[in-house]
């Protein structure tokens, strides 16, 4: 089940199963970088990829974040 932030904030770049499209794949996400990885970049951005400190609630990011590790 895809989380409806992510349907609303991210599935523009990376694709609705997380395919990828202008941000890169996320399917394997969990098996390139640590959850706490994937929290910082959610919330400061990188390279071409928004910072959503400010846009989302920290347990947003953190329940997102969560949810990527899983993706191996
Ligand atoms: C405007 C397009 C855009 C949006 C919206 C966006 N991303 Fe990204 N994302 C990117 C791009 C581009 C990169 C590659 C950044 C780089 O390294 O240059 C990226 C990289 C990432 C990475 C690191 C992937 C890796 O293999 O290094 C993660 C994790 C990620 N995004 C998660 C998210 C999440 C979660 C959201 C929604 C909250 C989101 N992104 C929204 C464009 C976007």
């Amino acid at each position: 089940m895809i989380p409806s932030v992510y349907k609303q904030n991210c599935l523009s770049c990376h694709g609705s199963q997380l395919e990828g499209k202008y941000g890169p794949s996320l399917q394997t996400v969990g098996s390139q970088l640590t959850e706490e990885e994937i929290t910082n970049i959610i919330s400061k951005g990188e390279g071409g990829m928004p910072a959503f400190g400010k846009r989302l609630e920290e347990e947003e990011i953190a329940s997102i974040s969560e949810w990527l590790s899983e993706q191996k």
